[in-house]
């Protein structure tokens, strides 16, 4: 048994929560918006958004960030992606000093084109970053649907201690060295989920969702690569895999918005319409930027951006990237 504080309440730490409270440990979850805490605290038994879940009696439920990360052997950090920074912030006194946190989160920070493990480790120098990342949408995490991601980290002995920590019989976590492929390919899908989505709203078919989703993960892995990533974890669970799952899932938020936006609605009325945090458009602009940096040619991503942020008719998009000039599958 292990003392674990699991921060941000949204439907991926609460489904992490009851994992980790099955596996015997003893977990509190916070939460910086009250009526998360309220919600949770109030029923039990019914989990908005996680139809078939129940939180167990013995999870400790708080808003208060000193209880969440006092003596705690493992800290998750589940907070949506524009929140990191400033969650962390607030904890750079509370951490000590070789405190492993491990992020769940998905997404790049537009500002300083970092990851959100990057992000952690800026805020919190002191502590010992990992990532944990894959195919898992909390709906099916918190009802046991069997389901296997990925943990990595520098350091091999705190992959295995975070591998231990989550395992079970239903939840299968695989572990690695590549923390910056697997950050990579776990935001920047979100960007071809968006891609996908407005294919489906377009109405077209099962070839054009595959074209893209094909094209979208060499993409991902020209630019992984270049920024050190290892080409084989764009083939494994926080690349392939993730992408998989987000783009042909209803559980997808980045697939629903782009399914709204091909149907014809603005950026802004599909976000609001989802209600929940598009993390795909704030990473679009974090993955354009990031190709060009590295000189990265990604058709998919720059058409993706002019769809959200200049108006332009997914169509078109698409007529425009089916229309490039003519090239091998390979660069050699
Ligand atoms: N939902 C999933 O199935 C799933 C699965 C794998 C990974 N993820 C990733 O995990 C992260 C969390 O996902 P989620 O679905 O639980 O997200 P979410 O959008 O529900 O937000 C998570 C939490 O962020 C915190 N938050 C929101 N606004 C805040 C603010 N102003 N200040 C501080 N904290 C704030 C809240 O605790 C909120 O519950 C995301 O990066 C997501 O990509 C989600």
């Amino acid at each position: 048994m292990i003392k674990v504080g699991v921060l941000g309440a949204g439907t991926w730490g609460t489904a992490l929560t009851i994992q980790l409270a099955k596996n015997g440990h003893e977990v509190t979850l916070w939460s910086a918006v009250a009526k998360e805490i309220d919600a949770l605290s109030s029923d039990r038994k019914t989990i908005p958004n996680l139809p078939g879940a129940e939180m167990p009696e013995e999870v400790k439920l708080t808003t208060d960030l000193d209880e969440a990360v006092r003596e705690k052997d493992l800290l998750v950090f589940a907070v949506a992606s524009p929140f990191v920074r400033s969650v962390a912030a607030k904890l750079k006194d509370k951490i000590r000093e070789g405190q492993i946190i491990v992020n769940v989160g998905k997404g790049i920070e537009e500002a300083t084109l970092m990851t959100l493990t990057e992000v952690i480790g800026d805020e919190l120098p002191q502590a010992r970053v990992a990532v944990l990342s894959g195919p898992s949408h909390a709906e099916e995490v918190s009802r046991n649907i069997p389901t296997a991601i990925v943990v990595g980290s520098e350091d091999q002995k705190d992959a295995a201690f975070i591998q231990k920590a989550f395992m079970n019989d239903f939840f299968r976590i695989y572990t690695s060295n590549d923390v910056i492929g697997i950050e990579l390919g776990g935001s920047l899908k979100n960007v071809i989920a968006l891609a996908a989505g407005c294919v489906d709203g377009l109405g077209y078919g099962d070839n054009t969702k595959a074209a893209l989703m094909t094209r979208g993960i060499a993409e991902i892995c020209r630019l992984g690569v270049k920024m050190g990533g290892q080409p084989e974890t764009f083939l494994g669970l926080s690349g392939v895999g993730d992408l998989i799952v987000t783009c042909t899932s209803t559980h997808s938020r980045n697939h629903n918005a782009g399914y709204l936006i091909g149907q014809g609605m603005t950026t802004k009325e599909a976000m609001d319409e989802v209600k929940q945090v598009v993390e795909g458009v704030f990473c679009a602009k974090a993955a354009k930027k990031l190709a060009e940096k590295y000189g990265v040619e990604m058709p998919i991503v720059d058409e993706v951006n002019k769809v959200l942020f200049e108006d332009k008719p997914a169509k078109e998009s698409l007529v425009a990237l089916f229309t490039r000039d003519a090239v091998s599958e390979y660069k050699k």
